[in-house]
């Protein structure tokens, strides 16, 4: 590795945010019950939701939760894909210490035997069960969501899940396709159902047995929608008339994009409705109806997921659990709908690796329920007069996803795990992530607003793999041995800035002084990322002022 800047610069920067964070956990009170915890994980959600501020979107449960919770409105993912983001904040370790960029290793052989988030939980008394997509299933979980480390019980998963990317949706010519946009009939699907429909059954199963349990439970419950393809109860494209339905409002390929940040988003040219586009690789564009009609299925499958998570809570309510459970609502990463000319997550923009985040405590983000008073009444979206909710409290502070771990453990009253050593492969238990508990403890942070802490301070860090310069067939998704080129960047509350990197996927080495190409982005003037100023002198300057 070169002795260069680049290294001193990134050490330098992860040091200061250890420096910046105060970490011990919230004031537990051993005779108290310990809190319940219920980690709702959502696939592929971008925070087009009504919490935040997105006018179109009806979320109404989501947005109840949000009153009572509190809510990051800048929150970030370590890679923008599925099995790297999960298994990073699942673990509570960066992609570059867990060592899975792509979907084909298992970290407990591959990188380290690190402890999980449920690990944990169940080491200390909690019945902890999955329900649907929670660890990306295949190897990068070892086939088994990683039981029997992380579970009490074996994973559920929906039996209706195979028929996903089959063809069950019903096209213009009457036929059934394996399509991208796949509003369904219900009764008409195969089983007469959907995956998280099912998943919110079982989660809802489960809540009741744990009245008659001893012990506080862990329930991990991962919605797949609105991850591709959009197949949803067709009612609920009727909340998204195609003509309200704008496009995204920067949908050209920057001009100053560098080659090596653009991912030319394959997977959804798969989908038969999409083949019959005849779209250019790799830049497209999609005629401009069918983004209208992408982005309408996108919302109108938060819709339904928003019907699920307003299911599930209100079940919780029913059974007198709201007082005595922490309810953690996140998505592994976003996806562009369009921005950039870009329809998938693979990038390090902030539409794929912002995120939702929000955390409800009994008795701290919102008052303790009275016995009988509902906190999460169902809300029906389709309900004509649905009033905005106010959303409740809101950090502004740059945060990451690799704070669930710590966040979740200091919340629960248990024992925080130290950081973690550099390089940290030998030890099971350790955190690479900022606790956010400070973060709750508001009468303090009324009392003396210097533990807030400077938001200039806060940084979230993302990284994405590339096997080549320009885009080509496995830009999006290079499997470990091809990659070539890591890109990382680091959002501040002011810029994003990312440099692409010569990385050596057998020795795992990234060399800084080998740079293919460079970000900047000023949050302010530029904040949907459209103005690479890299290299110009106001970016030099910016650059300059980083160096040690
Ligand atoms: C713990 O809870 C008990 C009973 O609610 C209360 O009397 C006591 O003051 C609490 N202690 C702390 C340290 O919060
Ligand atoms: C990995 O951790 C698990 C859970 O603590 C433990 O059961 C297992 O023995 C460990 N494996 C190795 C190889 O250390
Ligand atoms: C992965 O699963 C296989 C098959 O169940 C099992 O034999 C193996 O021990 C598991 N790996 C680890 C590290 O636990
Ligand atoms: C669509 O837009 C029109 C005009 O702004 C508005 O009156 C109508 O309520 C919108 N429909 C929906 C379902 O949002
Ligand atoms: C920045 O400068 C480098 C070196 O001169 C050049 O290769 C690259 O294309 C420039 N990038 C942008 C975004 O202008
Ligand atoms: C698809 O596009 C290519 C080039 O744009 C064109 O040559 C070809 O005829 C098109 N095919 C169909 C089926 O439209
Ligand atoms: C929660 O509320 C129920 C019903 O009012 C009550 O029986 C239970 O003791 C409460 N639990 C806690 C931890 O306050
Ligand atoms: C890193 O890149 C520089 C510039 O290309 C090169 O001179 C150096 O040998 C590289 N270091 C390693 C360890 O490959």
């Amino acid at each position: 590795m070169p002795p260069a800047g680049w290294c001193l610069l990134w050490l330098g920067l992860v040091l200061a945010s250890v420096c910046a964070s105060l970490e011990s956990a919230a004031p537990s009170n051993s005779t108290t019950a310990p809190l319940n915890v219920l980690l709702i994980i959502v696939d592929d959600l971008r925070p087009s939701l009504g919490c935040y501020g997105d006018k179109l979107i009806r979320s109404p449960n989501i947005d109840q939760l949000a009153s009572h919770s509190l809510l990051f409105q800048n929150a970030f993912a370590q890679q923008a894909v599925c099995a790297p983001s999960r298994v990073s904040f699942l673990t509570g370790r960066r992609p570059d210490t867990t060592r899975l960029y792509d979907f084909n290793s298992y970290w407990r052989v591959h990188a380290g035997n690190f402890s999980t988030i449920p690990q944990y939980f169940k080491e200390n008394g909690y019945v902890t069960m999955s329900v649907g997509k929670v660890f990306h299933p295949g190897i990068s979980s070892n086939y088994s969501d990683d039981s029997p480390y992380s579970w009490s019980i074996p994973p559920y998963h929906p039996s209706s899940e195979k028929y996903e990317n089959t063809k069950t949706c019903r096209g213009p010519d009457g036929e059934l396709h394996a399509n991208l946009l796949c509003p369904v009939d219900v009764a008409d699907v195969p089983e007469g159902t959907l995956p998280d429909k099912q998943s919110t059954e079982q989660a809802i199963r489960l809540l009741e047995k744990t009245k008659t349990s001893a012990h506080p439970f862990f329930l991990a419950v991962g919605y797949h929608k609105p991850h591709i393809p959009f197949r949803y109860p067709k009612e609920f494209q009727k909340l998204y008339p195609l003509e309200n339905i704008t496009l995204a409002p920067d949908p050209q390929v920057p001009a100053g994009l560098p080659p090596v940040a653009y991912n030319p988003w394959m997977d959804i040219r798969q989908r038969e409705d999409v083949q019959a586009l005849n779209l250019s690789v790799p830049y497209g564009p999609i005629p401009v109806d069918f983004q209208r009609k992408i982005r309408q299925s996108y919302f109108a499958s938060i819709s339904y997921l928003d019907t699920q998570v307003g299911h599930l809570l209100s079940a919780l309510d029913d059974l007198q659990l709201a007082n005595s459970t922490i309810i953690a609502f996140v998505s592994d990463h976003g996806w562009a709908l369009g921005e950039h000319g870009e329809w998938a997550k693979y990038s390090n923009f902030d539409v794929t690796t912002r995120v939702p985040l929000m955390f409800y405590v009994p008795g701290r983000t919102a008052p303790l329920p009275e016995a009988g008073e509902k906190l999460f009444p169902y809300i029906d979206p389709f309900d004509s007069v649905l009033e905005r909710m106010e959303p409740g409290r809101q950090v502004m502070d740059l945060v990451e996803l690799l704070s669930l771990s710590p966040t979740l453990v200091g919340l629960a009253g248990l024992h925080v795990p130290p950081r973690c050593p550099v390089p940290s492969f030998h030890v099971e238990l350790c955190r690479e992530g900022q606790s956010l508990v400070k973060h709750f403890r508001f009468q303090d942070l009324e009392d003396d607003p210097s533990l807030r802490g400077n938001p200039r301070e806060s940084i979230a860090y993302s990284q994405y793999p590339r096997p080549a310069d320009s885009p080509q067939w496995n830009s999006d998704k290079p499997s470990l041995k091809d990659i070539k080129i890591m890109g990382y960047s680091i959002r501040t509350i002011d810029y994003r800035y990312t440099v692409w990197v010569d990385f050596n996927p057998h020795e795992f080495l990234a060399n800084f002084s080998d740079v293919h190409a460079g970000e900047l982005y000023f949050v302010d003037s530029d904040p949907l990322q459209d103005h690479n100023m890299y290299n110009d002198s106001q970016g030099r300057d910016l650059l300059r002022s980083l160096m040690p």
